[in-house]
């Protein structure tokens, strides 16, 4: 959601965090503004409604002094619309300190009460100034601003991660986090605060990840972390495995493109060193022993949107390797309605981001409820892997456009690995078998570079239909998910009505919306592979097709029959049944950005949206 960054150094404070909040601003982009404590020993604000260009802008117009103390803020509204006013900092003490904030404060109504009572004033709709004002009395009560800090965020109820400086305190950083990622960066004579590693990582590849309800205080040359009641906590480092290069565009016209051809590579790294021998090695996976995976009666995996069809996909696989039953649940409906849990379930999460708030509550209910968790996620550091009993990252590098596309690669990916060790743990399928669904998976990266190479097809298919208003897409079997995936990438970045259909649902209902034109895209399996499926499929699209329907087949390479019933056919390599979804979903993607892109619009930053989303 929002996205936070601070610094204390030798720097000009501005050029940090206005380089951090550009490598942020994917988490939210409706407001932006920084505070800087400059070397006078004030603070300056600037903060303005929109992008972060707009910032900039008036910051080129009015340069704050130099300062070498300051905290910057991306927003995604919560409390109070995208104005000038409701974007961050926000201001408590009469001015002498500056708060922002990633999260939403749930009790700040009746901390607004009693701060009205008190005498106090706001001038924003925001849950957040609540916060910044309490902040400010607990500051003239204590004159010191750790304590002040201590004693305000074990007031506040939710999600927050918070950053406040005090002009009586230059050099001097204060943060917080529930629920709400915060992460140091480490440097020589300077220290950093981010939301996540991209804020800082052009200047320190050093991080340490904030645990649950502990505060960091950083000054240039010293960092600590305590717990909320004031006790030290020893902290971790580790090493950022990606450059500062990797959140860049380098040179593509926006980060979307960049990362859908980035495919190949986000699997080809997630599989790097988990393949030896023929055999799938998991290091991360230690704690959990083979005698209590053979034990495990039932995966529930939980993920929210694109994760969440990666975890569609895997079930099938998962279920034909391993022989255990699968069931994919969103997040948030999962967290609330009492599942069934024990210790022989196994609980596998998915997240790019390790921050959806969604995710990360049912992860937290699983654990209560007593099972086990593994997560699969993209970022280091992130709040879901160290609520899970283990954490297999896959190795996507940064995904930086809110829409998710080589993330969902590397997570179908990193489940088939999972996949595969449990079924040789398992025993349900022999050495021959595992070294066979292995070699596919090690073959998914070159085919994947031969699916880009038709991306100008795609591309000029996308710019004849600029005008569409609706697209369908069927699928079935692991193609089901995909052609659900294929409507949410449509939606969210043309704004286009999209639906994803299982296509032998079809004559159940959906079939009601064909018309003639109705473009409709089908996602077919293979003839060698789906012997039984595709004459299944190959039907439906005649179904479709003589209502009526603009049929978009992405097939087999060499699939000959559906060459008479449909418009357009795009092709994908051959490739086991199972492996056909981390080929198909390609053109699809490519077919939503291209859209998008010929309507004119931003494909990095779809509206309404953000790519972390730590609300629920
Ligand atoms: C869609 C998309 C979202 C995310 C979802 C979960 O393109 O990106 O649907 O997949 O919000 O996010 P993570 O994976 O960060 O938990």
């Amino acid at each position: 959601m929002c996205g936070i960054v601070g610094y204390v150094g030798e720097r000009n404070s501005l050029d940090v965090l206005m380089g951090g909040l550009s490598r942020l601003e994917y988490r939210g982009y409706d407001s932006a503004g920084i505070a800087i404590v400059n070397d006078e020993g004030v603070i300056e604000t600037a903060k303005r409604a929109g992008k972060l260009q707009v910032l900039a802008d008036e910051l080129d117009a009015n340069p704050p002094h130099r300062g070498r103390t300051g905290i910057g803020h991306t927003r995604w509204a919560t409390h109070g619309g995208p104005t000038d006013r409701n974007a961050h900092p926000h201001l408590g003490d009469e001015g002498r300190l500056a708060l922002i904030h990633n999260g939403i404060i749930e009790n700040f109504a009746e901390l607004k009460d009693e701060l009205l009572a008190g005498g106090a004033t706001f001038e924003s709709e925001t849950d957040t100034e609540v916060a910044a004002v309490l902040l400010g009395r607990e500051y003239r009560t204590t004159g010191d601003l750790r304590e002040a800090f201590r004693n305000t965020v074990s007031r506040l109820d939710g999600a927050f991660t918070l950053l406040a400086v005090h002009r009586d305190e230059p050099g001097v950083v204060v943060g917080a986090r529930r629920n709400s990622p915060l992460v140091i960066g480490l440097g020589e004579g300077e220290n950093f605060l981010g939301s996540d590693v991209a804020a800082f990582v052009e200047y320190t590849k050093r991080a340490v990840a904030i645990g649950q309800d502990q505060i960091v205080t950083i000054t240039a040359d010293e960092v600590t972390v305590t717990d909320f009641a004031g006790e030290t906590v020893e902290v971790e480092p580790f090493d950022v495995a990606w450059d500062a290069s990797a959140a860049e565009k380098g040179g593509w016209s926006s980060f979307m493109r960049k990362e859908v051809s980035e495919q190949p590579e986000a699997v080809r790294n997630t599989l790097l060193g988990r393949v030896v021998d023929h055999q799938v090695v998991i290091p991360e996976l230690a704690d959990f022993g083979d005698e209590e995976l053979r034990a495990v009666r039932r995966i529930t995996v939980i993920a929210c949107g694109t994760a969440a069809y990666a975890g569609m996909v895997a079930k099938y696989a998962i279920e034909q390797w391993a022989r255990v039953p699968v069931e994919v649940e969103l997040s948030h409906e999962f967290r609330y309605r009492e599942p069934v849990l024990d210790a022989d379930t196994l609980v596998v999460s998915i997240s790019q981001s390790g921050e959806t708030m969604d995710t990360l509550m049912a992860v937290k209910y699983a654990r209560e409820m007593g099972a086990r968790t593994i997560s699969i996620c993209n970022t280091q550091g992130a709040t879901i892997p160290r609520e899970s009993h283990a954490v297999v990252y896959t190795h996507a590098g940064p995904e930086v456009a809110v829409a998710s596309t080589k993330a969902f690669v590397a997570q179908i990916a990193a489940l088939y690995l999972f996949g595969l060790h449990l079924a040789r743990v398992r025993g349900t399928l022999t050495a021959e078998q595992l070294a066979e669904q292995l070699a596919e998976l090690q073959a998914v990266p070159e085919k994947l570079e031969t699916v880009l190479g038709q991306a100008e097809r795609v591309g000029e298919l996308a710019h004849w239909m600029a005008d569409t208003r609706s697209v369908l897409f069927l699928g079935r079997h692991v193609g089901y998910p995909i052609a659900m995936e294929g409507a949410l990438k449509l939606k969210e970045l043309a704004y286009i009505h999209a639906e994803g259909f299982a296509a032998g649902e079809l004559k159940h209902g959906p079939i009601a919306l064909i018309e003639p034109g109705q473009p409709v895209f089908v996602v077919v399996p293979s003839p060698r592979g789906s012997a039984t499926l595709h004459p299944k499929v190959v039907s439906n699209i005649q179904e479709i097709r003589a209502r009526g329907a603009r049929v978009i087949a992405i097939a087999e390479a060499g699939d000959a029959a559906v060459l008479p019933f449909a418009d357009e056919v795009l092709r994908i390599p051959l490739a086991a049944p199972l492996f056909e979804p981390l080929l198909a979903v390609v053109p699809l993607q490519i077919f939503a950005m291209e859209l998008a892109q010929a309507k004119g619009l931003d494909v990095d930053q779809p509206r309404n949206l953000a790519k972390s989303v730590t609300v629920e």
